[in-house]
């Protein structure tokens, strides 16, 4: 989602997405090329299959291309993305991310990945009636007012934005944690480790918010036990 505080450079977006469009499969052509100019087995080996390290839960937002600011390439990571980084846990579809990626492909580490300037999570800090999304968003109203005392405290609103953001993630960790298919999987085989990052789309650079994952899942297992 586009933040109405972050417009992008002035364009002719007709014209430009025509171009793009006829260009798109020529920068494919050009992109399978160089693949195999260094590797000739490049697309052949991974056809075989997917073997990838990584899950990375990620916003749907254009400026935050998942594997790209990993510097990965192919293979490595297993991507889901949707409007503001949620692990709803009514949410089947990300669900069955998460336990494929635990069960089926032996992730070593689960990312939610957020990032500061994100629409959705401004959005979210609006009163206002936005349709459909209002029953996404609430995810992230819920976790403004499970932290209410710690972000009304922030005088700044720009400080008090990019607080929630790093709240969401936190609390998305928290989500995954809670599934069976991590709880199970890190007890018996000692992975997926849960790590929660923030994308910063001034710098380009990922921070780790060191979420604490072994002290979370102790925390939770209190709870939400489910071995
Ligand atoms: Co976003």
């Amino acid at each position: 989602m586009d933040d109405a505080a972050q417009p992008g450079p002035p364009r002719d977006k007709a014209e430009t997405a025509s171009n793009l469009y006829e260009q798109v499969f020529e920068n494919n052509r050009r992109w399978a090329r160089a693949h195999l100019e260094n590797d000739p087995g490049f697309f052949t080996k991974l056809a075989l299959g997917q073997d990838p390290e990584f899950l990375f839960i990620g916003c749907s937002d254009s400026r935050v291309p998942a594997s790209e600011v990993m510097g990965l390439r192919p293979g490595r990571a297993f991507v889901h993305r949707n409007v503001a980084n949620l692990v709803v846990n009514t949410d089947l579809n990300a669900q069955a991310v998460v336990q494929f990626g635990v069960e089926h492909l032996d992730v070593r580490h689960i990312i939610v990945c957020g990032h500061y300037g994100c629409g959705g999570v401004a959005a979210a800090m609006q009163s206002r009636d936005l349709g459909l999304l209002n029953g996404w968003l609430r995810e992230i109203r819920d976790i403004y007012r499970l932290h209410a005392a710690e972000l009304d405290a922030i005088a700044d609103r720009a400080e008090r934005y990019r607080r929630l953001v790093e709240l969401n993630v936190h609390e998305q960790c928290i989500n995954v944690i809670k599934t069976s298919w991590v709880q199970q999987s890190y007890l018996s085989k000692g992975f997926p480790t849960v790590h929660g990052w923030v994308y910063d789309l001034d710098t380009g650079l990922l921070k780790d918010l060191k979420i604490g994952f072994e002290e979370r899942l102790r925390g939770i297992r209190e709870i939400y036990h489910l071995e």
